[in-house]
């Protein structure tokens, strides 16, 4: 029951839609009108600039980190009474990505997940979500394209966990579940993105040394 209501909360904070309500605010535009036509920071960024980029990206980040920063909170304060609570965080954070993927508010048509995934794993598996999130900048500096740093983020991360663990983690395998399901998703909801990558028509950022 608790995890129930726990997941049902979660998935409405993650439906929250950040990116589309700035480019709403700020622009009074839809941002899934433009560029990418995805909600996340990195195509309000892309529309909007590079503030927005940050500002969007902290809002999903902390939409993802802040429930399963309280989901640990409960299960070590009511985890003795109802062992059921142990499940908690992986769930909870799992919620939150699918609400930001599938969002109730937008006709369960959202964003690629990342900056809410990044908040989720680095409460729940700091070393492997840092590894993740170093391979993430150096694809991004390396490419200048932020999908393949997405890519290569979400494989490392599920690489780095796999091989490592996560020492902080008592549920190891709802934890293991969660890392891969996490993965599948962040994979999939970039197979657009991959496809230009392939065809070479993939947007990059205005990195000084892409610029001809
Ligand atoms: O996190 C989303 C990013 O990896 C790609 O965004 O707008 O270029 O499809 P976008």
């Amino acid at each position: 029951m608790y995890l129930f209501i726990g997941q049902i909360l979660a998935y409405l904070v993650g439906s929250i839609p950040f990116g589309y309500l700035t480019a709403k605010l700020w622009a009074n535009i839809d941002i899934r009108e433009h560029g990418s036509q995805n909600i996340g920071a990195t195509n309000v960024g892309r529309v909007l600039g590079f503030p927005f980029f940050i500002l969007v990206f902290l809002l999903d980040f902390a939409k993802g980190a802040v429930p399963v920063a309280i989901a640990y909170w409960v299960r070590s304060r009511f985890g003795a009474e109802t062992p059921e609570l142990i499940y908690l965080p992986p769930l909870v954070g799992l919620a939150t990505i699918l609400g930001h993927i599938f969002p109730i508010y937008l006709g369960l048509r959202g964003g690629k997940g990342v900056a809410t995934s990044i908040g989720v794993i680095l409460v729940l598996a700091p070393i492997p979500a840092i590894i993740g999130l170093a391979m993430w900048v150096i694809l991004v500096l390396a490419t200048g394209m932020v999908s393949v740093g997405s890519v290569g983020f979400a494989l490392a991360f599920a690489l780095a966990y796999l091989l490592l663990g996560n020492p902080f983690s008592i549920d190891q395998a709802a934890m293991t579940l969660f890392v891969l399901i996490v993965t599948v998703l962040v994979l999939v909801r970039h197979r657009q993105n991959l496809k230009r990558v392939l065809a070479g028509t993939e947007p990059r950022i205005g990195l000084p040394w892409f610029r001809s």
